[in-house]
């Protein structure tokens, strides 16, 4: 079921999603390399409780970290190691998340590590775009398919796969609420977007095919064909007009 927030819920979300839009600022600045991706995760964690907030992902079905660190090939839910020192020129996704008064905000960037090949760089513009693209949809009145269409269409003319195993959610009381939301063009409609909804829309994009594999560690999700690939994700509100993006400052 599609929950419909209320103004009290809206503007906890609000708040939520101001946090983590913060934390996610702090986290850019704090990327280079000689750094391990465990220590990213330390100072996401420390900053999160910082503001009093609780990490939503730490322990969520067992995943080990508060922020998910992904390089590279890595696509999403990468494990932080202290033995993965960033280089120059890598690519890192940072997911992260919060629980603010019993909340969630979801949000991920895609960040270069020192100067980045224009191939990469273009990779992580597209990615990004197509988020925006997406939500210019993302309107009451409107079906979900009117973004996930728009998103699917604006990544594949660049040539690059969209991943179809993982996806975006709706987002409140829990981090992931109905509907799910792919990035790619659905058979149907799709639910009809309402005032008052919150979802996170999570465009996964791969420089390559838009196939990807598990690692062993049963989280790590890498492109299949070793290419690389950029996350881009905001918690967003559903209004009659134009949707309020929650996680950016
Ligand atoms: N942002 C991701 C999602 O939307 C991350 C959650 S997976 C976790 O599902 F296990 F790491 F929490
Ligand atoms: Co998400």
């Amino acid at each position: 079921m599609v929950s419909i927030k209320s103004e009290r819920e809206i503007a906890l979300m609000r708040d939520a999603g101001k946090i983590l839009a913060e934390v996610h600022a702090r986290l850019g600045e704090y990327v280079r390399p000689g750094i391990s991706t465990y220590d990213v995760n330390a100072f996401g964690d420390k900053l999160i409780r910082k503001y009093h907030c609780v990490p939503n992902f730490l322990h969520y079905n067992g995943y080990p970290a508060s922020i998910c660190v992904s390089v590279n090939d890595e696509v999403v839910h990468g494990i932080p190691h202290r033995n993965h020192i960033l280089k120059e020129g890598d690519i890192i996704s940072l997911d992260a998340g919060l629980i603010y008064k019993g909340y969630h905000s979801d949000a991920a960037r895609t960040h270069a590590v020192g100067k980045i090949s224009p191939e990469a760089q273009k990779l992580m513009d597209v990615t990004k775009e197509s988020f925006f693209r997406g939500i210019k949809m993302a309107k009451a009145g409107n079906h979900l398919n009117d973004i996930c269409k728009t998103i699917d269409g604006y990544v594949t003319s660049f040539g690059y796969g969209v991943v179809r195993d993982l996806v975006g959610h709706g987002i409140g009381t829990k981090l992931h609420e109905d509907p799910q939301i792919p990035n790619f063009t659905m058979r149907r409609r799709g639910t009809r977007l309402r005032k008052g909804m919150t979802l996170a829309i999570e465009p996964m994009v791969n420089m390559g095919g838009w196939e990807v594999e598990w690692l062993e560690d049963d989280w790590t999700v890498v492109t299949a064909d070793g290419s690389l690939s950029a996350h881009y994700e905001n918690t967003i509100l559903i209004t009659d007009g134009e949707p309020e993006i929650l996680t950016l400052l």
